[in-house]
């Protein structure tokens, strides 16, 4: 009965995809395997991408792979064979193994198919899109936090996080077509019992943008679910994850590039900076002459809600934002406070400059802070404050999303209320 309904679920992500112009092709059959929780990743560098799925125990799954070809039809004749890197018993329902499958050599500017295969057949058609070599954009999301149903929220707001996560990443990937990838900042489910938490994956990674987008997410403290989150590490294949910074199994910091962008995801569920350190000096090392450092994670340091006067938001802001200012780093992107919050350039803990325009031009060690608002409308936090490094904030109320563009002598972050208005936008320039 379970294979039977994810096999449903299998074909309805196609017929989405329809909708996104992602169409699968009509001559394939109806997929005949079951599968679920189909989720593309960022691969270490642009012309990589991870995969994952959850698929049945003990079955040899493997992934076909087709670039397309102009004026060619989709043809799985002849198509790229790449088996699992990993494979093991998923830790949620029985009957379920978790696979992860690395994509490699992917030209720029090209669409691939792919699907899911076994002795019994394969799964519908998925398609995803690799960008030009270059400028670039990718899309953020604060704290989907994806549960099953609705609640009514402490501002009288009605919450439904799967239908409004499914509904922003609609818009978002409207927008920006040719989003590199989707970033999420954290909080990605909702449970903080582990056991709880499998229904919740499947609605996070229910909507078909996922299977054709690469995800970057980071450890929110609800996905960490006291240390015991290990569901997050088995529903992403993600790149160069070190032992620093981890809480739940296979939850520690990791890096990728995007066309000589060097990003870094902390998992801030640690509070060994010291560990976060060492692994952004590693990252940095590999990685020299990268045009810009963008570390993203969950505890926001600076934001304008519920969170700031935490104690482990204080002992991030006091501690981690001075190694951030000493590193370098160009953007921190965080989540977990449900408002948004674009700092004052700031230098450590300390505003460096109160320019709140919106072009903005950096020098050495200063560092721009954005903290995101729920991206799926599933929880809004009123504003406290004043604080001292509050450059703009909002509570909308509204579910966000924000674009961020990547050109080689600047970045520009655009935040949207689903629905169209601009919450705000900035640009930094390099530092000088
Ligand atoms: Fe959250």
């Amino acid at each position: 009965m379970l294979r039977h309904t994810t096999v449903v679920a299998a074909a309805s992500l196609a017929l989405a995809g329809t909708m996104l112009s992602f169409a699968p092709n009509p001559a394939h059959a109806e997929p005949t395997i079951a599968v679920k929780d189909v989720v593309l990743t960022v691969g270490a560098k642009a012309s990589q991408r991870n995969l994952t799925w959850l698929g049945g125990v003990g079955v040899d799954d493997y992934v076909q792979l087709v670039q397309h070809k102009k004026g060619k039809t989709v043809s799985w004749k002849g198509a790229a064979v790449i088996r699992p890197f990993s494979a093991a018993t998923a830790g949620e329902e029985t009957g379920w193994e978790y696979n992860k499958v690395a994509l490699t050599k992917l030209a720029t500017r090209s669409t691939y198919s792919y699907r899911i295969c076994t002795a019994a057949g394969c799964t519908a058609e998925y398609q995803f899109k690799t960008t030009s070599s270059g400028d670039f954009s990718f899309l953020v999301y604060g704290d989907p936090q994806v549960y099953l149903g609705t609640k009514t929220g402490q501002n009288g707001v009605v919450e439904n996080p799967s239908e409004g996560w499914a509904a922003t990443l609609a818009e978002s990937t409207g927008k920006v077509a040719n989003a590199a990838f989707l970033m999420t900042a954290g909080d990605n489910v909702d449970s903080y019992t582990i056991a709880k938490q499998p229904g919740e994956w499947d609605a996070f990674l229910a909507p078909s943008q996922v299977a054709s987008y690469p995800m970057a997410p980071a450890v929110g403290n609800h996905d960490n679910a006291s240390n015991a989150g290990y569901l997050f590490n088995q529903h992403f294949a993600l790149p160069n994850v070190s032992n620093l910074g981890t809480t739940a199994a296979g939850t520690g910091d990791y890096w990728y590039t995007y066309n000589g962008t060097l990003f870094m995801t902390l998992n801030t569920n640690s509070l060994d900076f010291a560990a976060h350190k060492t692994f952004m000096k590693q990252a940095i090392k590999a990685n020299p002459k990268a045009t810009w450092r963008v570390v993203s994670l969950h505890h926001s340091p600076f934001s304008s809600a519920d969170h700031p006067n935490d104690a482990d938001v204080t002992a991030i802001r006091t501690t981690l934002s001075p190694v951030f200012s000493a590193l370098r780093i160009n953007l921190v992107i965080g989540g977990h406070d449900h408002d948004y919050t674009r700092s004052f350039l700031m230098n450590g803990a300390t505003v460096a400059s109160s320019d709140a325009d919106s072009s903005l031009k950096p020098h050495r060690g200063q560092v721009l802070y954005l903290a995101t608002n729920s991206a799926s409308g599933g929880k809004f936090y009123d504003l406290t404050g004043p604080y001292p490094w509050a450059a703009v904030k909002d509570q909308s109320l509204k579910a966000n999303y924000t674009t961020i563009e990547v050109q080689s002598k600047k970045l520009v972050a655009t935040t949207y209320e689903v629905g169209g208005r601009v919450i705000d936008r900035v640009s930094i320039t390099r530092a000088h």
